[in-house]
């Protein structure tokens, strides 16, 4: 092995670490993962691509979430609003096997059933999560970042020995003008502006073509121009993939809702379980709704 092979393979093992240390983190019951399941073939043909039923995650006696039920359809973009601590990343964490329920039901499609797979067998049957704070390896160009995510679901040995394929150089390319980062391609993405690291990241999921995208606030410290790009973005990707867009912006919901076709729904979780949910314009006009935003 050349030296060379041997730094890339360092390089990528020193990086997953990273990510894996900046993605563990507690809550709830820990996933148990001594059982081993093969997943299902993902079946939509009832419609629905995530069904979310009586979820309750307790932390010492609190409940995080207290038998939320929820159901996503196949190609829809639902936003979900809620206040501080209503439960929103929590729900986030269950979907991708991070935290277990203590009560409840998950499925991905209508036949795989989420709480028997490990968070790493959820990540490969296409449910991608973008975290709160933008995970980039901050060492690496825009390109290597995508690059890594390409080959992220190879051992490192088939890693090393990897090559881009003319197909797979295309795709990196379009991902780069899709995230408007072709001109930053050699970078490195710890020189990025905080918006571009955001769309780094989303570009990274893209590249492994999940079926649904979960975004925990994903215009968090983004420009005004930023965000309307990143509301662009998600609008072109609905349909082809789900999308569940957790956001505090009301102004980003709105660009988000507003184009539907026949008007886009809102789910508003409050307290671990679903308060309301309707058009935007519905909720906002929904007293409970105004109540717990307002306090009062
Ligand atoms: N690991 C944990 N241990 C104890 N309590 C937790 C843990 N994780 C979350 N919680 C609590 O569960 C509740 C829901 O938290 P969560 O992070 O899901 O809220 P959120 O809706 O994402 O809020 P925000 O809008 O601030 O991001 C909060 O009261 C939080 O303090
Ligand atoms: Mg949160």
């Amino acid at each position: 092995m050349t030296p060379d092979l041997m730094k890339a393979g360092t390089e990528i093992r020193r990086a997953r670490d990273e990510k894996s240390m900046v993605e563990s983190g507690s809550g709830g019951r820990q996933a148990s993962y001594g059982r081993l399941h093969k997943p299902g073939t993902l079946d939509v043909s009832h419609g629905a691509i995530l069904y979310l039923d009586d979820i309750t995650v307790s932390f010492d006696g609190f409940k995080a979430l207290n038998a939320l039920s929820l159901s996503i359809s196949a190609g829809e973009l639902r936003c979900i609003i809620g206040p501080n601590g209503a439960g929103k990343t929590t729900m986030m964490d269950v979907i991708t096997g991070k935290t277990r329920p203590d009560l409840g039901h998950a499925y991905f499609g209508s036949t795989i059933d989420l709480l028997r797979l490990r968070e790493n067998e959820i990540a490969s049957i296409g449910i991608g999560r973008k975290f709160q704070k933008p995970t980039v390896f901050e060492q690496l160009s825009v390109f290597e970042n995508l690059e890594l995510a390409l080959r992220a679901d190879r051992g490192v040995r088939a890693s090393m020995f990897f090559r881009l394929s003319g197909e797979q150089l295309d795709r990196i390319a379009e991902m780069l003008t899709l995230i408007h980062l072709k001109d930053s391609a050699q970078r490195n993405a710890g020189l990025l502006s905080h918006g571009q690291k955001q769309w780094l990241e989303i570009g990274m999921l893209l590249m492994q073509d999940p079926k649904l995208l979960l975004l925990d606030e994903p215009v968090a410290g983004m420009t005004d121009e930023e965000t309307e790009r990143t509301a662009e973005l998600f609008l072109s990707l609905e349909g082809n993939h789900s999308l569940v867009v957790v956001e505090h912006d009301m102004k980003f919901i709105g660009e988000l809702t507003q184009n539907g076709r026949n008007g886009k729904k809102v789910t508003v979780l409050h307290e671990g379980s679903v308060l309301a949910e309707g058009l935007l314009s519905e909720v906002q006009a929904n007293e409970k709704v105004v109540e717990v935003y307002l306090g009062r």
